[in-house]
């Protein structure tokens, strides 16, 4: 980030979106009565409300939004103002037809919903510029408003646009990449099926064609698409900037993005702020929250960051709306908070009668303010006052994840060796190894400067430059240990394979390369015999390779398969440091020996603890903060002496938590036992 800065509030914040638009005056009254019971201090207001503050093109109406703010000042709340550019009102699409995006099938995208017109569209540009310059314009100077939240999750519900303007920006953009159509075609490969093209005109969106299109294409227009994105976000920045100086931010979502390059983004805000959502099929959905938190704070480079939204309880769009259970709202708010959030907000304050999120949990639920829910609210509330003295604090790690958007984007493509080979699949697998051996990681781009991690772990860098590969075989060299999963190194920025052959460029940090791809079928599983240590048979899937050593030792080899008797594990030393390489698909369970081997090597010592305690420490002046997360069903003990901030409670080395319960122990600086 450029310019970090946190919103005028005291403490830590905690509110969510309120959209009293919805609701008639006395409600209003209520909700900031109730407001001042639940301890929030900051709420979101806004974000739909383009209809109701520009009525018609050009006529605009703030006296409610006046009113609101003097109501929510007057209480002693402050406003993160959105600029309401996701939801255009029914006259911008009746007014401006041809601003509206087009779909990769060629379909029109109508009004009715909500997500933004076409990104480059000139008119789309202007009318967002315009709200936006009339808001700050209207309320720079308003107590009230101590945070701008331009436009809401950008890239969804609307992300890639086919329409005739972005097809004309998207010319302009390659023309400034590329400098003439020779590069293009080179940097595309077009020679292959004769795709080569002669005149700009003739190059078109990646929409779409009879079988699978150019992949180079298609990431490019990846790119292009995060790139016009970014643009919209900065524009609003800059008309914002015009009249206001409170820091500007837009809500992110970490690791369900799909459209936004998360470091660029990171760049242009003011204070990273995220949104996340439990994903109900998944069993250990806390895992991927942890993910997802660590993600955001890496991108916001260790910075405290705000939790933009969560949910109370249920979610509304999930094929099964699974409610949170008594206890579980809090345990993902202060896992937010253990990994570096320092304020924590729901979507949203009050539930919706009418609309589509009718079913969506709330703050204050259609049960009102006599519920659990409610009652849970307060009480969080009461626990985020008790740990304001965290606000600040930092998360300190000694493991990366390399995670780059560059990747998911290029090895999501069509026509890979295996569809059981995903980005996702693999990034869970590994960071929940880690999380299980409580090794708290930072994520990282291969580019970055890694030599403060003791281990690097690559899950899915499919996509690897020339540049990252040579910093993280410097990385290597200089100590580091480096551990890389199959189906990595194998692409270059062109999504062309590597010159060598696939991973030829990490073949000396790694001591490897790899001749041939052997995926198996569908279901078929095979086991790879662990020969370091105790000889094990661990399971493995989906995938086998054609090793060739380079200089590595074989750590595990295939016992079954089209690659039985082939390597499977690698381990090879390189300068000063160790190059790891797994060739095959291995579950949590089964990386655990790999991982073991690895912190060994790194010289990290996990803290052996309960399964499904989580615990994450923030670091403040001096003393520390030690968040524990029991998540089993039974008590979790913890060796660990300090005062917890939620209870009170004074610890003398032997801390009970219950069942489904949540710690958060202030104590001197020092390590957890
Ligand atoms: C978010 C969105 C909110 C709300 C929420 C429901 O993605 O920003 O406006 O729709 O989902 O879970």
């Amino acid at each position: 980030m450029t310019n970090f800065s946190w919103p005028q509030v005291d403490g830590l914040a905690y509110g969510g979106d309120y959209n009293p638009e919805q609701w008639p005056r006395e409600t209003w009254r209520e909700d900031v009565a109730l407001m001042r019971e639940a301890g929030v201090n900051l709420v979101s207001v806004g974000i739909f409300s383009w209809a109701m503050l520009e009525p018609r093109e050009g006529e605009y109406d703030f006296s409610w939004m006046d009113e609101l703010l003097d109501l929510l000042h007057e209480h002693g709340i402050a406003a993160d103002l959105a600029t309401p550019t996701v939801a255009p009102p029914a006259w911008f699409y009746a007014n401006h037809p041809d601003a509206r995006v087009i779909d990769k099938d060629g379909l029109v995208v109508g009004p009715g919903s909500r997500g933004m017109a076409s990104h480059s569209h000139p008119a789309y540009q202007e009318a967002c510029v315009r709200i936006s310059r009339r808001l700050a314009e209207r309320y720079a100077d308003h107590p009230a408003v101590v945070m701008w939240h331009v436009h809401n999750e950008y890239g969804v519900p609307v992300g890639e646009d086919y329409s005739p303007a972005a097809v004309a920006a998207w010319r302009e953009w390659l023309k400034a990449r590329y400098g003439s159509l020779d590069g293009l075609n080179q940097a595309w490969g077009t020679m292959f099926w004769g795709q080569v093209y002669g005149e700009w005109e003739h190059v078109g969106a990646p929409a779409k064609t009879a079988t699978t299109g150019n992949p180079a294409q298609q990431l490019d227009f990846m790119r292009f698409t995060d790139d016009q994105l970014r643009a919209c976000f900065s524009r609003e920045k800059a008309a914002i900037r015009e009249f206001a100086t409170q820091p500007v931010t837009t809500n992110f979502m970490a690791h369900q993005s799909w459209n936004c390059d998360l470091w660029k983004w990171a760049e242009l805000v003011d204070v990273v702020a995220d949104d996340h959502y439990l994903w109900a099929p998944d069993p250990e959905a806390h895992v991927a929250l942890a993910l997802s938190a660590d993600l955001t704070r890496s991108v916001a480079r260790g910075r405290p960051w705000i939790l933009m939204e969560h949910s109370t309880s249920a979610v509304n769009w999930q094929g099964r709306n699974v409610a949170k259970r008594p206890g579980e709202m809090r345990r993902n708010a202060l896992t937010h908070l253990g990994r570096g959030a320092d304020a924590i907000m729901f979507f949203q304050w009050r539930a919706s009668r009418s609309g589509a999120e009718k079913f969506h949990s709330a703050m204050v639920p259609h049960a009102g303010p006599r519920s659990r829910v409610f009652r849970e609210v307060v009480e969080l509330g009461g626990h985020l006052a008790d740990l304001a003295p965290v606000k600040g604090s930092e998360v300190r790690a000694e493991a990366a994840v390399l995670y780059d958007w560059e990747s998911l984007w290029a090895q999501d493509l069509e026509w890979r060796p295996s569809d059981d080979v995903q980005f996702r699949e693999r990034m869970r697998a590994f960071y929940e190894r880690l999380w299980r051996d409580n090794v708290t990681v930072d994520f990282a781009l291969p580019t970055h400067d890694l030599s403060a991690y003791k281990l690097v772990v690559a899950p899915a860098s499919y996509l690897l430059t020339k540049d990252g590969a040579e910093n993280l075989t410097r990385y290597v060299e200089g100590g580091g240990t480096l551990l890389v999963n199959f189906f990595s190194g194998i692409v270059d920025e062109n999504e062309a394979v590597h010159a060598g052959g696939f991973l030829a460029p990490l073949k000396d940090a790694l001591g490897v390369t790899v001749e041939e791809f052997l995926p198996l079928r569908e279901g078929e599983g095979a086991s790879v015999r662990w020969a370091r240590g105790e000889e094990t048979l661990l399971p493995a899937d989906v995938w086998q390779e054609d090793i060739q050593l380079h200089g590595a030792e074989v750590v595990a080899e295939h016992i079954s398969g089209p690659g039985a008797g082939k390597p499977a594990v690698t381990r090879h030393e390189r300068g000063a440091g160790v190059g790891w390489y797994v060739g095959t698909r291995l579950d949590v369970r089964s990386l655990a020996p790999v991982f073991e081997a690895a912190y060994a090597d790194a010289g990290i010592v996990p803290d052996r603890l309960p399964e499904d305690l989580e615990v994450v420490t923030r670091h403040g002046d001096g003393e520390d903060f030690v968040v524990a997360v029991n998540h089993a069903d039974a008590p979790a003990r913890l060796p660990l002496a300090g005062t917890d901030l939620l209870t009170g409670a004074v610890a003398d080395g032997d801390l009970e938590i219950p069942a489904g319960g949540v710690a958060v122990v202030r104590r001197p600086g020092g390590a957890i036992a």
